[in-house]
């Protein structure tokens, strides 16, 4: 009987490797994210803190030079470097999302190719779908590759894209034939390099000030014909089945900045006095945090239940996948919010972290999907 219940406990070994990312995020990053937030600038010294620690792309599999993370792992390492800097927590994250396309449809050369150079750490990755009358719609875009001889030609603008212009390495989807919609959509792998590539200005954020956010242009850009990933019309098929695997890690960078939130919160409660106690004594106080630490536990729990399908590659992901990162994303806007308000005046202040936190936890129920496409995903998986 102990056995089954052994089956719902995090493994000894992910705990470990929790532990230890949580004292490295806290020796390393969580004392530049303050400042990372406020200049609006890259997280380089967690950048560096991740690279020398084999964490800045886990996800890669050893076969490919990495360290071989399963999708439980991945979610732990951002989970606890999104406690304390969401910035820095979309160098692991968005390495994933701008990856899996290789990984889901590459061919053997470019999985050899890419996934080693970022394995390496020659180079992140950044995932282009998004455009400036393509979001939700995903669908519609516009961008063209069109075949010449033994290259592909790339023409478009891809928008909100995270860590343009730090990242090496971009999978672009583009329309391959106009007549097809998403079977006529095409994925490949462009290099900063490739001459026809700039990147517009720096997006003036809200939050998540650290992980710059551009535009993509695309000006005439020849790239080899054995850069398409998977046979052509495939691409959409490759970017949603992306995001299936990539909205869970959203979800684990909701929980992570959640779950800071709720310390930082917790600690402040109890040396908070007024009325000649403790805050923490009363009971409005104690109902907010258990309503926090309900929701954070529901949102963490669901999770790593879509992680553990992730690595499976089960049937339901798309649904877990969705489910997780919409409800994690919600509960920690919520409980960013209490946490400011348990904070009062101070919390509404940059002395403190919780102003930041509230801020980097909105964008995640915008990104990867709005909460709004998250819920046509789910109940199109229901109603199917
Ligand atoms: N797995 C595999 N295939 C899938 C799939 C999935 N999860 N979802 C859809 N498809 C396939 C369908 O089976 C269908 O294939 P066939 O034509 O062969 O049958 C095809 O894709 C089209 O599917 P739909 O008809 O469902 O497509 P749609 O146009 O109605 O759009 C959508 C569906 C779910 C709304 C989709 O457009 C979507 O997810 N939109 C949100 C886009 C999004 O998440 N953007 C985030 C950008 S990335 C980002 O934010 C990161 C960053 O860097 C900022």
């Amino acid at each position: 009987m102990s056995q089954d219940f052994d089956l719902f406990q995090v493994p000894e070994s992910h705990e470990l490797l929790r532990s230890t990312v949580r004292s490295l995020a806290e020796k390393e990053i969580a004392p530049h994210a303050a400042a990372v937030d406020e200049e609006a600038r890259f997280p380089q010294e967690a950048f560096d803190a991740l690279a020398a620690n084999d964490l800045h792309a886990v996800h890669v599999a050893e076969e490919y030079g990495g360290v071989g993370a399963d999708a439980l792992a991945t979610v732990i390492v951002i989970e606890e470097v999104a406690r304390v800097c969401g910035s820095s927590s979309l160098i692991p994250a968005v390495n994933k999302l701008g990856s899996m396309p290789v990984i889901l449809s590459g061919s053997e050369e470019l999985k050899r190719r890419y996934l080693g150079a970022l394995a390496r750490n020659e180079g992140m990755f950044s995932y282009c779908l998004s455009e400036p009358e393509a979001g939700s719609d995903a669908a519609s875009m516009k961008t063209r590759a069109v075949r010449d001889g033994d290259h592909w030609v790339l023409n478009g603008a891809k928008c909100w894209i995270t860590n343009a212009g730090v990242s090496e390495f971009y999978t672009v989807m583009a329309v391959t034939d106009p007549e097809k919609r998403s079977r006529g959509i095409s994925a490949f792998v462009v290099e900063k390099s490739d001459p026809g590539v700039s990147f517009g200005p720096k997006e003036r954020k809200l939050g998540i000030k650290g992980s710059p956010t551009r535009t993509v242009n695309l000006d005439n850009v020849r790239i080899p014909a054995d850069r398409i990933i998977g046979a052509e019309g495939t691409g959409f098929g490759t970017a949603m089945r992306t995001l299936d695997h990539t909205r869970v890690t959203i979800a684990a960078q909701a929980i992570g900045i959640a779950q800071g939130a709720l310390d930082h919160a917790v600690d402040y409660v109890r040396q908070r006095h007024q009325f000649g106690r403790p805050i923490a004594d009363f009971q409005g106080v104690q109902f907010m945090l258990a309503d926090m630490g309900m929701k954070l536990e529901a949102a963490r729990q669901l999770t790593y239940a879509a992680a553990a399908r992730s690595e499976r590659g089960d049937a339901d992901l798309t649904g877990f996948g969705a489910a997780a990162k919409c409800f994690a994303s919600d509960a920690a806007m919520e409980i960013t919010t209490d946490a400011v308000q348990l904070l009062g005046g101070y919390g509404y202040t940059r002395d403190f972290p919780l102003e930041r936190m509230m801020r980097d936890a909105k964008i995640t129920q915008i990104y990867e999907g709005t909460n709004q496409i998250q819920r046509i995903v789910l109940s199109r998986q229901l109603l199917k």
